[in-house]
């Protein structure tokens, strides 16, 4: 038990974290190689589709049919993704699930000045984001980050006098690194911060949907 305040006046006090929300920060093995076939099947299939908009401001999104277009570059990225979603999932039971996750997922190329509006993925369990390439790197000044946004619909400790303690962050900023997942609950609102360097962005994104009935 945690001793929080515990003194000539309290007993055994303790704070309880309720709440919590888990994001996964993984990175893959030998990542180089892997990355350097991505970033062509990318950028190559950025000069034949024009590519949608959806939560991107400028850049690149392509359809959501990456999986089909990919190979097995992508095959590797989406199998670390869903072997992450494995681990993170229990049936009701508390039993370990390997669910038939529904999959969709699409490249995402951002340059100068591009970035992510504030969003979620509906209908999907796990999301995620694999980072191909990080340009001339991210945070430190040159943007890009990939940042969360409470959800605690009161707690908005950035425009408060003051804070409550373990109360956490209320916009927690991630940098990712080439090779890294970003995996959280689909419903965690989360945005990009407009990129300010000179390189070339290169993520894939994805969804994990549950299916109808998990396995027995
Ligand atoms: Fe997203």
């Amino acid at each position: 038990m945690q001793d929080a305040f515990s003194d000539a006046v309290l007993l055994q006090s303790r704070i309880a974290g309720f709440f919590p929300t888990p994001a996964f920060l993984c990175r893959l093995h030998n990542f180089e190689a892997l990355n350097r076939e991505l970033r062509d099947i990318i950028l190559a299939r950025e000069q034949t589709e024009r590519g949608v908009v959806n939560s991107n401001i400028g850049g690149w999104h392509s359809g959501r049919d990456l999986a089909i277009w990919g190979g097995d570059a992508v095959d590797a990225v989406l199998g670390a993704a869903k072997e992450v979603a494995n681990k993170a999932t229990r049936d009701r039971k508390g039993r370990p699930a390997r669910p038939a996750w529904r999959v969709e997922c699409w490249a995402n190329v951002n340059r100068k000045g591009h970035a992510n509006k504030r969003h979620t993925h509906p209908g999907c369990y796990w999301s995620g984001a694999y980072y191909v390439d990080t340009g001339d790197g991210i945070g430190d000044g040159l943007g890009g980050e990939f940042q969360f946004h409470d959800p605690r619909g009161g707690a908005l400790l950035d425009n408060a006098a003051a804070s409550i303690v373990a109360s956490g962050d209320a916009s927690p900023l991630v940098r990712p690194e080439p090779g890294q997942f970003v995996i959280f609950p689909s419903w965690m609102l989360h945005s990009v911060r407009p990129y300010q360097a000179g390189g070339t962005r290169i993520s894939i994104a994805f969804n994990l949907a549950l299916p109808q009935e998990l396995a027995p």
